[in-house]
């Protein structure tokens, strides 16, 4: 594609020449100090390149003014007076990002990421800025396909012009959106989930903590005028108030999806002296549970190279009652007496534990799913409805975690997760669509492994192992914290796109910054400055690291800032309210099971 507006450089826009270089460190000596205060940092400047249709792009990182002492011009009627007269001496910074040519064998103006030469010494260096700065900016964008074009807003350098990334690289190599509490995080992810509602066939199922994006799919609970139709379906994982009669939204994850480890995370404590008892008698119950199973349902098939970690289902109770029998039994001593039994007593401990676990019903949605539940061919059907939901049904799925128990938080993200992933990766090459999890709150439940316990790490081998090999499945996550330096450094890692926003603590930054290469660090600097919605995109997505504006969604997610100080103006405390919420508490569920 060619444009014919050039960019051209002329007197007026020159600043300075190149006085020193560091690899992709530039020195520029200003010479035209009136236009400093434009080239502020984060403003971007063109070097001469080696030829005359080549220009290195750089971003000013650092920007120093002093005042030197140097020997002014002798006076012809006194010359041996040595007079000293003190003038400014004006230099920036700047950090080499691209290269853009006027002309490129048949293309015009076309710019590419990195340096393709170092600027010789004396070089001139111009400020891209007015016209120029417009037609530089669209032409970040101008390369892309119709059909890969995310618009996220404009550039705070040029209002004018509006932000793309690259929507394929975007999500191909997980992406992660980092800010403070505050910052426009969640209205980040409902930007982008709108923008991917554009794709006919978009598939993202998001984790949504706090039933905050409930809006998306009931447009009229967000705070807009003007309802707009809805571009996700709604569902959450089933709180104790959905066991009985549960909806078609209500998503049950039954314990038999647990695999052996997830299960014991969950049931063993690890420091009894039993343990190994208990979880090998475990094993061998839950394999021939399913083993049964697949003969009543004449699996014979599966049953030839099942594993105890396959998802089929099996009774709990029955499991249970083997375990009992084990507890109990005596067993036979050499005169043919009754002696202790080989596994008497020992597992008594697992029982109790299952049991508890099985009782409680912030649980039920693992231990006290719905008979269909049981059947054989219900785990197709339930993923389906998240990866596959047929014609017509938007391909947004939003999962409300909000009720889920925080203890067990990891590990139902992790189990569902796994099983989507699972799910995709046993799929034909040929027939998978890729899929994003959007992982809001990710430090919840993807920590770093200093403090993880069994049951997080459980979760986190699920989501590492998506992050290290979801690209070839076409997985990839987009990963949502408040608090970078909590969030597991191998899935932050992992992710080659990431949309800043403002970011006020100090450990927080310095692990964004270990993420970035080096010559990024200046454009890291002003992240605690940055106003709300205004992030900095860095990545494979865009061409050149840029600091945005984010445009807000047309569906607001439920998160507003509350306005403390006007609302304690006409709002009072409503003590009815009170009641009802201890009795919501009480019930550990919300009426209609709605985020409001
Ligand atoms: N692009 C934007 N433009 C203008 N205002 C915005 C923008 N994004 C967010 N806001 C404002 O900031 C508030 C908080 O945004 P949001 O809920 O997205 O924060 P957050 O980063 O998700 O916070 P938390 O970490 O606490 O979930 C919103 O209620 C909204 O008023
Ligand atoms: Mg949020």
């Amino acid at each position: 594609m060619t444009t014919s507006v050039a960019i051209a450089f002329g007197p007026s826009s020159k600043l300075g020449k190149v006085a020193a270089v560091d690899t992709s460190r530039v020195l520029v000596a200003v010479e035209n100090p009136g236009l400093l205060p434009q080239a502020a940092v984060g403003s971007l400047c063109a070097i001469q390149g080696h030829t005359a249709h080549e220009f290195l792009i750089g971003m000013t990182e650092r920007v120093t003014r002093q005042l030197r002492e140097q020997t002014a011009q002798p006076d012809p009627m006194s010359p041996t007076a040595l007079a000293v007269e003190i003038v400014p001496d004006d230099a920036i910074r700047v950090v080499l990002l691209g290269t853009y040519r006027t002309v490129d064998g048949s293309a015009r103006n076309r710019f590419k990421r990195g340096a393709d030469s170092f600027p010789q010494i004396d070089r001139e260096c111009f400020l891209i800025e007015g016209g120029n700065l417009q037609h530089f900016m669209n032409l970040l964008g101008k390369d892309l396909a119709e059909d890969q074009r995310l618009e996220l807003g404009n550039f705070a350098i040029d209002a004018s012009a509006t932000a793309i990334a690259n929507g394929d690289r975007f999500f191909q190599r997980h992406a992660a959106i980092l800010g403070s509490t505050g910052s426009g995080k969640s209205y980040a992810v409902s930007l982008i989930l709108e923008r991917s509602h554009a794709r006919r066939h978009a598939n993202i199922v998001v984790f949504d903590m706090h039933g905050e994006y409930a809006s998306l799919a009931r447009p009229d609970l967000a705070d807009c005028k003007n309802p707009k139709p809805a571009i996700a379906s709604g569902f959450k994982i089933a709180g104790p108030g959905d066991l009985e009669n549960p909806s078609e939204q209500a998503l049950f994850l039954p314990y038999w999806l647990l695999n052996r480890e997830e299960m014991l995370s969950m049931i063993l404590d690890r420091s009894d002296q039993n343990a190994p008892n208990q979880a090998s008698r475990f094993t061998l119950h839950t394999r021939a549970l399913k083993s049964a199973k697949l003969d009543a349902e004449r699996k014979q098939d599966v049953k030839a190279t099942f594993t105890v970690d396959s998802p089929i289902p099996y009774e709990l109770s029955a499991l249970i009652g083997l375990l009992k029998e084990d507890d109990t039994s005596k067993g036979v001593g050499v005169k043919g007496g009754a002696v202790k039994g080989e596994w008497e007593g020992r597992l008594t401990r697992l029982i109790s534990r299952l049991e508890a676990k099985a009782e409680d019903r912030r649980y039920g949605f693992m231990f006290k799913p719905p008979g269909a539940a049981l059947q054989y061919d219900w785990l197709a059907k339930q993923v389906g409805k998240l990866l596959a939901p047929g014609h017509g049904k938007p391909g947004i799925k939003v999962v409300d975690f909000s009720e889920v128990p925080s203890d067990v938080l990891p590990v139902v993200t992790g189990v569902f997760a796994r099983l989507l992933y699972d799910v995709q990766f046993w799929m034909q090459a040929e027939k998978r669509t890729p899929f994003v999890f959007v992982c809001d709150e990710a430090h919840l439940y993807l920590p770093t492994t200093d403090n993880a316990d069994a049951v997080e790490r459980q979760a986190l081998y699920a989501f590492e192992r998506i992050a290290k090999e979801g690209r070839k499945y076409g997985v990839a996550l987009l990963v949502v914290s408040q608090r970078p330096s909590d969030v597991s450094r191998t899935i932050l890692s992992q992710c080659n796109n990431f949309l800043i926003l403002r970011l006020t603590n100090d450990q927080d930054q310095n692990v964004v910054r270990r993420l970035m290469p080096d010559s990024l660090a200046g454009v890291l600097d002003g992240l605690p400055l940055l106003d709300t919605g205004e992030a900095v995109l860095l990545g494979d997505a865009i061409l050149l690291p840029a600091r945005i504006k984010l445009r807000v969604p047309s569906i607001t997610p439920i998160s507003a800032t509350r306005n403390f100080w006007t609302e304690w103006g006409d709002k009072e405390a409503d003590p009815n309210a009170v009641g009802m919420a201890v009795e919501t508490l009480r019930r550990q569920s919300r009426v209609l099971g709605v985020g409001k």
